[in-house]
Order: structure tokens, then C-alpha cells, then sequence
């Protein structure tokens, strides 16, 4: 994996229609953005197979937001990570800590997923995060090692920490925080992997986050809904 690279993920979760993707991709489409930035756009299912082939071009990736763990079967609405690599992704994400805290995904479960996608051929996105709880009970690396410990596969992947109490609450970590972690993660996994922050991630504090020593990009969620603040975090990278 090149790790002088900047990756920038998009996490629409369970938002966005086929016209909200075609308008979004034109808006991209227009914009010139410095090499060795990595863009990937993880719309919800429904929109894969049309925004996958809709980049072609453009150097921009598509990811799912999730993956069963097994190859296929009986698994009424779920979806493989071979049927997400069918559908033109390159990219999952897997343990995102909505997942884990709405769907009960354990760091086992999430390390099975992300194998089933190295399996497939997709990079995973490896979501870990404590939440405020656990922060404020002075338990933030202990959660965050465990999860690294247990959440893990052999491979090529990339890793997100997402401070639970940051998503989506419009305040990111500090910047003290974030390296803090970030360093942490980075001698846990022996700099092998990028490590992306997500957490409020906006367009106004982008560029002093991707400044921060062991952050190799950032994941967005609420701000990768609207292409021309998404285009200005892409900028800052
Ligand atoms: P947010 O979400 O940027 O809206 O905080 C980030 C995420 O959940 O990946």
C-alpha cells in the first residue's frame, strides 16, 4: 500500500438517490485534483452498480458501507463482498461503529468481513473508535488496542478511527486527540497500514486534521453529501 498517498473517503450512509449521484459525480467530474489523493465514494447499495460505472474516467473509486462475512447463501438482504466486487467496487467499509453498536457487530465478526473482502479482492475499511463512555473513563486506547487485536485480517487494508462521539455530533477530536491516537495505532500496527481519521470531518477543519502526523486521510460523513464542500476536502488533501 503506498502510504505517501491521501485517502478520502465518502460515507453517505443510508442517503442519496440516482439523480443526488449524478449530480454529484458532474460537480466532481469538473474539478482537477492534485495527484496522489485516493477518492472513494461509499453511496449505499442501491447506487454501486450506477456510480461504478458512472467514474469510469475519473479517478475516483466506489466502496460499500458493509459486507456479509460468508462468500454467499442464505442471507436474506445481505450482500457478499463478491457481489459488491461484481457491482464495480473496490472498496468496503466494515465495523463501522453504527454497525457494531445497531447491529451488534462484534471486533470478531468485523475481522471475518474484512477477510471475506481481501478474499474478494476489495480493500477493507476497518472502522475503530471508543465511545465517549470509555474516553472519559480513561479507557480510549484499551478499547481502541482491543479492537485492533481482535478486528484485524492478514492483509492489505486501511484502518479509520472514528471517535464514536464525534460522528456526527459537528465536533471532531482535538487535534492533541487525534494524535495522540493516531500514534498509538500507528506503532500498534508497526505503520503498515494507513490510518484514516473520521469524525466531523469537515471542509473547515480538513486541512489542519490531514497536517497531523499518522493521519493518511480522513473519512467524511455528513459533509460528503454536498459535492462542493466534499471537492473542498478533497482540496485540502
Ligand atoms: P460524520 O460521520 O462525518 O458525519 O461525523 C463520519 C462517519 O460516521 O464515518
Amino acid at each position: 500500500m503506498n502510504r505517501s498517498k491521501r485517502t478520502i473517503v465518502a460515507n453517505w450512509k443510508m442517503h442519496g438517490s440516482l439523480s443526488m449521484a449524478r449530480d454529484f459525480l458532474e460537480v466532481i467530474a469538473q474539478q482537477s485534483f492534485a495527484a496522489g489523493v485516493e477518492i472513494v465514494i461509499c453511496p449505499p447499495a442501491t447506487l454501486l452498480y450506477e456510480m461504478a460505472h458512472q467514474i469510469t474516467g475519473l479517478d475516483i473509486r466506489v466502496g460499500a458501507q458493509d459486507c456479509h462475512a460468508e462468500k454467499e447463501g442464505a442471507f436474506t438482504g445481505d450482500i457478499s463482498a463478491a457481489m459488491l466486487k461484481d457491482a464495480g467496487c473496490g472498496y468496503v467499509i466494515v465495523g463501522h461503529s453504527e454497525r457494531r453498536s445497531q447491529h451488534g457487530e462484534t471486533s470478531a465478526l468485523v475481522k471475518k468481513k474484512a477477510q471475506a473482502a481481501l478474499d474478494a479482492g476489495l480493500v477493507p475499511i476497518i472502522c475503530i473508535g471508543e465511545t465517549l463512555a470509555e474516553r472519559q473513563a480513561g479507557r480510549a486506547k484499551e478499547i481502541v488496542g482491543q479492537q485492533l487485536r481482535e478486528s484485524l485480517p492478514e492483509g492489505d487494508f486501511i484502518l479509520a478511527y472514528e471517535p464514536v462521539w464525534a460522528i456526527g455530533s459537528g465536533l471532531a477530536a482535538t487535534s492533541d486527540d487525534i494524535s495522540d491516537m493516531h500514534t498509538y495505532i500507528v506503532s500498534q500496527t508497526h505503520g503498515a497500514h494507513a490510518v484514516l481519521y473520521g469524525g466531523s470531518v469537515k471542509a473547515a477543519n480538513a486541512r489542519e486534521i490531514l497536517t497531523i502526523a499518522g493521519v493518511s486521510g480522513v473519512l467524511v460523513g455528513g459533509a460528503s453529501l454536498k459535492a462542493e464542500e466534499f471537492c473542498k476536502i478533497i482540496a485540502a488533501a
